[in-house]
Formats: structure tokens, C-alpha cells, sequence
């Protein structure tokens, strides 16, 4: 079975722990981090199997693990991610975001190549990667729509410059548009799928990306649409945010115990 180290112990760190825990990941869970001490230490005091809750993330993968999981923050991955290439284990990334920085994107990407490892970015809270990623090099454009209650997106660096104030938004507001690259820098903790869907498509700086915040919605919708020499696709998922974080998707933490499961699984692989 494959030995899983987790990074960040929140609310998609603890699902994907209860799945090893569980056995719907057919792996173990030998090591997991989290900056905050008690964050790491509530996650095990949950699991019937223990891992070893170690001092720092790069200790992660300096243990005989085969596959670093991070579920942590944008941090996180530039601070540890080459260095898990380097020590000669696989990683599954959540906080995609980090690979815009196209710096930290190519150096990843060559690690990969001269260590024989992969990186996993699983598709999180969306549908269609699989077919945008067949049609890349037919894109002509691909635009998303993202529509999160206020809640959802309150605290982001947008907010921080922006004339708008996220308490007193009482109908829906398109509160910005912008390219892939400015949504994941000022929304950083919200917006990983408009970082997939550049890595997966036309880049960060030709998606174009429009936020709406809505107070009458419970759901973190995302509306897709790509058009080039290929056709059109439009694809909309209509996500239930999770309960203990809401501005994560119900989907992103089931679409990453998936993706776990297959890696780990012998077994028949079913989509691209
Ligand atoms: N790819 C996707 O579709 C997708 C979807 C949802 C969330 N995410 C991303 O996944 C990450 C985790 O999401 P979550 O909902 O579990 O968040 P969370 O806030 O519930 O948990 C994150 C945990 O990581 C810890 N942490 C943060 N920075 C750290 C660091 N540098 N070192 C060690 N621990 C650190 C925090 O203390 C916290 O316990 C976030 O970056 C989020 O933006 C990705």
C-alpha cells in the first residue's frame, strides 16, 4: 500500500485522513503537518490509525513516504513543494493557485522530469478539465463565472483596495472581472479553479474570470465556457460548500479522495 504524508490538517486535510482512516483510500496515512499545533492534533485524535504528527512540513518527505498530499495554502507549496520532488516523492497539490507563478510552475515542472516524480493537481471543484485539456491547442477563449455568497468570499486581498464593502452587498453583484492571473492573486484562497483552468487552457493571462458575489445563494457555482476551432463547451456546477470551511467545495474534497483512490488503487481507470 502506498504511504501518504498529509500537509494542512483543515477541512479537506481531515476528509481525505477519514478516508484513508476508513479504507475508501486503500493507503496509509503515515505523517501529516500543520502549522497549527492543534489543528494537527484534533485530525489524529479522529483517526483509528495513527500517523506521527511531525515537527515541520519538510520533514514530510524527508520520511519514507511514497506521496506528499497539500492542503494547506499557496505558501505551503512554494515552501515545500520542490523540495518534496527533490527528496523523490510524488505530490498531489490543492492550493493550485501557486502554479501561476509561471517561476515557480517551470521549476516544478523540470523537477518533475529530472526526479521521475509527478505532481497531481486534481480537478477540484469542477467539471471538464478532462475535455479542455484535449482541446488546448484549439481555444479560442475560455471565460468563468464563479457565484459565492458574501461569506464565502470575505477576508480576500481584493477587499483590502477594492471600494466595496462584502457586509453590505444585499443583492448580486458582479464585483470583479479580470484575468485569471489578477482573480488568483486578489482571491487567493477562492478562486483554485480559475488556476486549473488556465494550467489546463489558454493561460493565466488570456481566462478571463468574473466574480459575482450573491447573498440569496448557498452554493459556490462555477459556469464554464470554451470556444475555439473544436466547438463550445459550457459546463456549470453548482457546488455545496463544505460545512466546516465555506469557501471550499463539497466536490473539491470528493474530486481529491478520488483521484487519491486511483493513484492508490490497482484497478481500472475510468476518463483521461
Ligand atoms: N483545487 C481546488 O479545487 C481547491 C478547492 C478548495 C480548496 N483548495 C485549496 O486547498 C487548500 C486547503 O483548503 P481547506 O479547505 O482544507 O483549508 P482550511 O483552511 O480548512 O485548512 C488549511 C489548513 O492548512 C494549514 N496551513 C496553512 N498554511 C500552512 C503552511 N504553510 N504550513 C502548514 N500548514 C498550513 C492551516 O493551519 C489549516 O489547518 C487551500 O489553499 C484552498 O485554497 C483547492
Amino acid at each position: 500500500m502506498k504511504k501518504i504524508g498529509l500537509l494542512g490538517c483543515g477541512a479537506i486535510g481531515t476528509q481525505i485522513a477519514l478516508a484513508v482512516d476508513s479504507g475508501k483510500i486503500p493507503a496509509t496515512l503515515t505523517h501529516v503537518y500543520d502549522q497549527s499545533k492543534e489543528a494537527s492534533e484534533l485530525l489524529v485524535s479522529k483517526l483509528k490509525h495513527k500517523p506521527e504528527i511531525v515537527k515541520n512540513s519538510h520533514l514530510l518527505s524527508s520520511n519514507p513516504v511514497d506521496l506528499v498530499v497539500e492542503a494547506a495554502s499557496q505558501d505551503a507549496v512554494k515552501d515545500v513543494a520542490l523540495s518534496v520532488i527533490q527528496n523523490r516523492k510524488d505530490l498531489m497539490i490543492m492550493s493550485v493557485g501557486a502554479l501561476l507563478d509561471e517561476s515557480v510552475f517551470e521549476v516544478l515542472s523540470d523537477a518533475c522530469k529530472d526526479f521521475k516524480k509527478t505532481i497531481y493537481l486534481p480537478s477540484g471543484a469542477i467539471a471538464g478539465l478532462d475535455a479542455l485539456k484535449s482541446v488546448q491547442g484549439e481555444l479560442d477563449s475560455v471565460i468563468l463565472t464563479t457565484t459565492k455568497h458574501p461569506r464565502s468570499l470575505k477576508g480576500a486581498k481584493f477587499f483590502e483596495t477594492a471600494d466595496i464593502d462584502i457586509e453590505k452587498i444585499n443583492e448580486k453583484t458582479t464585483i470583479f472581472e479580470g484575468t485569471s492571473k489578477e482573480a488568483v492573486s486578489l482571491f487567493p484562497k477562492n478562486i483554485n479553479v480559475a488556476a486549473l483552468l488556465s494550467l489546463a487552457g489558454l493561460g493565466s493571462e488570456k481566462t478571463k474570470v468574473r466574480i459575482v458575489a450573491d447573498p440569496n445563494t448557498d452554493k459556490n457555482t462555477h459556469e464554464i465556457h470554451a470556444e475555439g476551432k473544436f466547438g463550445k463547451m459550457s459546463f456549470k456546477i453548482e457546488n455545496v460548500p463544505d460545512s466546516t470551511n465555506p469557501k471550499t467545495s463539497r466536490l473539491a474534497i470528493l474530486s481529491v479522495i478520488e483521484r487519491l483512490r486511483a493513484i492508490c488503487s490497482d484497478d481500472i481507470q475510468i476518463g483521461t
